[in-house]
C-alpha cells in the first residue's frame, strides 16, 4: 500500500524546538512567558492588527469574542451557514440564538445581499437586530468582506471575522481577520500553520482584548488573593505551544506560496476535465488556498471519486455541511438560497499539505482523471 496522503497534515519549519527549548531554559512552561508574548507580537506584525491574544484554540477565541461583545442568553447572532461547527458552537455556549445566512457563488462565503435584505426587512418591520455577526472566510478564500463590513457598520452590528482557515489571506492588501471588530485565527493541526492546537484573537480595540485576556484567565480581579466578580475560562495558550507558533509564523509566506502552487497544479492538471469547477477568488483578494476545493458535476461523481481516492489511501473530504442543515441546529432560523447545499453535495477538498511532493499530487490527479 502506498504511503497515506493526508488532507493537510502539520508541516514543521524546523525551528520549533529552539523556541520550545527556550521555554524550558527559562522554566516558563505555563501560559505566560517570552514565547506567548513573541507569538502575539509576531501575529500583530504580520497581520497589522493592533492587539492580539493567544488562546487554546479558535473555538475558545470565538467564545471570548461573543462574551466581550456582550452576547448573552436569547440574543441573536447572525452567522455564515457554510462553515465548520467550531465557528458557531460558541453561540450555543452563550445560550444565544444563531441565525444562518447562506453563501453567494462568487465567493462561496456569506452573501452580502441576503444579509442586507434581512437587515432592511428588520428595520422596516421594527424587528430586533442581531447582537453580532460571525462571518467565515472559507478554505482560505476571502468573503466579500468590504461590503459585509459596510452593511454591518450601517446597522451598528459588531462583527467577528472567522479567519480560522484564512491566515495570511488579503483583500486589497489588508489581512483577513483585521476588517471586523474582532478577528480570530486557528492553529489547529490541519491548518496552514499549527501550534498542535491554538487560536488567536485580534482587534484594534484594546479594551476588548483586555477584557478577553481577563476572561481567558479565570476572570481574576486585581487583588493579591483570588477575587471574582464574574466567571471566566481557562483559555490561555501555553508558552511551549506559542514557541511552535513563532517558528511556524516564520514560514507563513512560504506556506502560502506552496498552497497556491498546489491549487494551480491541480487546476492545470485537471483542466482536461470540463466538469470540474475550482473555488473562485474574488477580485482584489489573494487567498491562502488552505485547501484546494472543487465541485464535481453531481453528488454521485463526487462520491465515486472520494471513494476511489480512499481506496488508494488518499484522504479527501466533502465540503462543510451547512449549519442550517445540521440536526443540532434544526430549530435555528436561516436564509438559504441552495448555494451551500449544492456545494456540500458536489464539493470535495483535495489533499493540500504543503509537504506534498509533485509525485503525490500526480497520484491524486491520475485517480481523479481515471474516474
Ligand atoms: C472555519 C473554522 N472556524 C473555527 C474553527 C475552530 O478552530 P479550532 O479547531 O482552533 O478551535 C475551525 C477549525 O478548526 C474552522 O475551520
Amino acid at each position: 500500500m502506498n504511503k497515506r496522503i493526508f488532507l493537510s497534515p502539520p508541516h514543521m519549519s524546523g525551528n520549533e524546538m529552539n523556541y520550545i527549548q527556550r521555554a524550558f531554559d527559562e522554566n516558563y512552561i505555563t501560559s505566560i512567558g517570552s514565547n506567548v508574548t513573541g507569538f502575539e507580537e509576531k501575529i500583530k506584525a504580520i497581520t497589522g492588527a493592533k492587539h492580539a491574544l493567544a488562546v487554546i484554540n479558535a473555538t475558545a477565541a470565538i467564545h471570548l469574542a461573543l462574551r466581550v461583545l456582550g452576547v448573552d442568553e436569547n440574543d441573536e447572532v447572525f452567522a455564515s451557514s457554510f462553515t465548520f461547527i467550531g465557528s458557531v458552537a460558541p453561540i450555543l455556549y452563550q445560550k444565544a440564538k444563531p441565525f444562518f445566512i447562506d453563501s453567494d457563488k462568487k465567493s462561496w462565503n456569506l452573501d452580502p445581499t441576503l444579509l442586507e435584505n434581512e437587515l432592511k426587512r428588520r428595520e422596516k418591520e421594527s424587528i430586533k437586530m442581531p447582537k453580532a455577526l460571525i462571518l467565515t472566510h472559507l478554505y482560505g478564500q476571502m468573503a466579500d468582506i468590504e461590503k459585509i463590513i459596510t452593511i454591518c457598520k450601517k446597522y451598528n452590528i459588531p462583527t467577528i471575522e472567522d479567519a480560522a482557515e484564512s491566515l495570511g489571506a488579503t483583500y486589497k492588501d489588508k489581512y483577513s481577520g483585521t476588517f471586523a471588530t474582532i478577528g480570530i485565527y486557528s492553529f489547529n493541526g490541519n491548518k496552514i500553520l499549527t501550534t498542535s492546537g491554538g487560536g488567536v484573537l485580534v482587534s484594534d480595540d484594546l479594551e476588548l482584548i483586555h477584557k478577553a485576556r481577563f476572561l481567558s484567565t479565570q476572570a481574576k480581579d486585581n487583588f493579591v488573593h483570588y477575587e471574582h466578580t464574574t466567571f471566566g475560562y481557562n483559555y490561555r495558550m501555553s508558552n511551549i505551544l506559542a514557541g511552535i507558533g513563532i517558528a511556524q509564523l516564520e514560514v507563513l509566506d512560504e506556506r502560502i506560496n506552496k498552497k497556491r502552487w498546489i491549487f494551480e497544479f491541480y487546476k492545470s492538471a485537471l483542466s482536461a476535465s470540463k466538469e470540474i469547477e475550482f473555488m473562485p477568488e474574488i477580485p482584489d483578494s489573494i487567498g491562502n488556498r488552505w485547501l484546494t476545493t472543487v465541485l464535481f458535476k453531481d453528488y454521485a461523481t463526487r462520491e465515486r471519486i472520494r471513494l476511489a481516492l480512499e481506496n488508494h489511501n488518499i484522504e479527501s473530504r466533502p465540503l462543510w455541511k451547512p449549519m442550517h442543515m445540521q440536526p443540532v441546529f434544526k430549530d435555528a432560523d436561516f436564509i438559504a438560497n441552495k448555494t451551500s447545499e449544492e456545494m456540500f453535495l458536489r464539493g470535495l477538498c483535495l489533499p493540500s499539505g504543503t509537504n506534498m511532493s509533485e509525485n503525490e499530487l500526480k497520484r491524486v490527479v491520475k485517480i481523479i482523471l481515471d474516474k
